[in-house]
């Protein structure tokens, strides 16, 4: 993995920081252009004067991004949009990014939306963040140059669809030709109501993420979760300075793509996992997802960390982390915060737990608390760090990626099975704990497990699994657990239906994993108290 080019060597290199492998690809990489905060503004969109909201300001781009090598602007006439994805605001009553792709520099990239197909709004001026990224060591890969688009919508109406299409100066979503491009999303209802949503991690770009996305699309969810490991432009997510020369950033391109046919008109909810720190783009690895995405920006520090946010879905609080942080295993980026991101978890739980109009807490994360697999299994990290404060809250789900397989436990608190939750039973957080799910079957090959696979008309229970966490080191400390409830070695995602109960009776989150073959592999239901 090391090379005199590289002029560092490889246990060196395996301890350098994300911020350490960014300095030293900034100053081995010969770029021809670097511009520190050259971006546009625009973009930034109150829908008030168009459908009746209020104006409100966000805040402004990322910082630190590089400008293409070259301001070249092709006749619109001959590009089209691509790679639509939708994203919430912080509240997603009435805030929404629509967010796409343009393979070479357009004019003028624009927004229409308005209440019906036919009858769209004036222009609304799209952000340009323009993503250069050179030649990078000892890669045979070329330079690129990405044009991402983004328009933040606010003042929209809840529980309201709208519909929108995207554009530039020579082609224009409102004419004739580009009708068809149209698409639409709608805001989350201002009061209670049942709603579906989904989850995964570790998609990537392959047939099985492709039909794992068909399947999601079908059951109409509000939101789609996605658990990090978003793409795998970096394949390596060793998180150390030999992952660049395999960097591939067009991945991104067929990646958002593929995804298209769900995120034009459902959110996609993204957090970090460890393929997605990319070292060229800034100290911290993030410098790529900020030009990609716009996720709602109310974490403990948006700006340099993207991918831990909070957003509330009728009755359902979501809370998104950001793992690299904490993890032992990969630690690249451990302590990048201070404990200013756990701090913030704590915070941002009470304050949901407090709140009488929120039944459920789901947390979503990359790195598993609790998996047995042959690869990654459990993160010490984030057991010793996030899992006291899931106690605490009783928070009610917990979801995650990292190993490529789909696993549940039962309710586990204090690291320990505090409820025995069997295939299509029912717990209650409140007294019984928490389950967590690893969710890492989205796309990419598949990892193995320790003990035999036992899902939902195949069960093979043991009684105990023999697996290990990594410690602070990264040392592997052999664990016997009994939490591993199903095991399930195959493509997969968990679809959440949230069922909201009257005042004093029970509120329901009716979980099932679903595999590529659209046989259910898992149910449970999670109930709590409405207050
Ligand atoms: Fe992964
Ligand atoms: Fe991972």
């Amino acid at each position: 993995m090391d090379t005199p080019q590289m002029g560092i060597a490889a246990r060196l290199a395996a301890k350098m920081s994300m911020a350490e492998q960014h300095e030293y690809l900034r100053s081995k990489v010969t770029r021809r252009r670097v511009v520190l905060g050259g971006m546009a503004t625009a973009g930034t969109v109150a829908a008030s004067g168009l459908l009746g909201g209020v104006a409100q300001a966000q805040s402004p781009a990322p910082s630190l991004l590089t400008r293409p090598a070259t301001d070249h602007h092709v006749d619109g006439a001959l590009v089209a949009p691509f790679g639509r994805h939708l994203q919430f605001g912080a509240d997603p009553k009435s805030q929404f990014t629509v967010s796409w792709q343009v393979p070479l520099a357009v004019r003028r990239p624009f927004v229409r939306i308005g209440l019906a197909p036919w009858s769209l709004s004036h222009r609304i001026e799209a952000e340009v963040r323009a993503l250069h990224t050179p030649q990078l060591l000892n890669s045979k890969l070329p330079a690129v140059d990405q044009y991402y688009l983004h328009v933040r919508l606010d003042g929209l109406r809840a529980g309201t669809t709208y519909y929108y299409g995207v554009g530039h100066e020579g082609f224009d979503p409102a004419t004739t030709a580009a009708f068809g491009t149209i698409g639409s999303f709608t805001t989350a209802p201002a009061h209670s109501e049942p709603f579906t949503f989904t989850a995964f991690g570790d998609q990537g770009v392959s047939y099985h993420a492709l039909a794992n996305d068909s399947l999601i699309l079908a059951q109409n969810p509000a939101f789609h979760l996605h658990a990090g490991d978003i793409c795998y432009a970096d394949p390596d997510g060793s998180g150390q300075q030999s992952d660049s020369a395999d960097y591939d950033a067009r991945t991104w391109d067929s990646f958002l793509a593929q995804t298209e046919s769900v995120s034009a008109r459902v959110p996609w909810m993204v957090t970090t996992g460890n393929h997605d720190m990319e070292a060229w783009y800034s100290p911290n690895g993030y410098g790529g997802q900020e030009a990609r995405w716009t996720l709602p920006g109310n974490g403990h520090d948006p700006k340099n960390q993207p991918g831990a946010y909070s957003f509330v879905y009728g009755n359902t609080a979501v809370v998104a982390l950001d793992a690299n942080d904490v993890s032992y295993e990969i630690p690249a980026n451990y302590g990048i915060t201070g404990g200013k991101q756990t701090a913030w978890l704590d915070r941002t739980l009470a304050g949901y737990r407090g709140r009488h109009d929120i039944d459920f807490l789901v947390v979503f994360f990359h790195h598993c608390a609790y998996s047995t697999t042959n690869s990654h299994a459990s993160d010490g990290g984030v057991q010793t760090e996030w899992v006291p404060i899931f106690d605490k809250y009783q928070v009610d789900l917990v979801i995650n990626g990292h190993n490529h397989v789909y696993e549940r436990t039962d309710a586990i608190r204090k690291g320990e099975v505090s409820h025995a939750v069997p295939i299509g039973e029912t717990t209650r957080p409140a007294t019984d704990g928490t389950v967590y799910i690893t969710a890492g079957g989205a796309g990419r090959s598949l990892y193995s497990f320790p003990a035999p696979d036992t899902f939902e008309g195949s069960e093979h229970p043991v009684d105990t699994v023999t697996t290990w966490h990594s410690a602070k080191g990264g040392a592997h400390v052999v664990d016997t657990v009994t939490w591993s409830r199903v095991r399930y070695t195959g493509y997969s995602f968990v679809s959440i239906d949230v069922q909201p109960g009257r005042p004093g009776r029970e509120s329901t989150l009716t979980v099932s994993a679903i595999a590529e073959t659209g046989e259910r592999i898992d149910h449970f239901t999670v109930a709590r108290r409405t207050s």
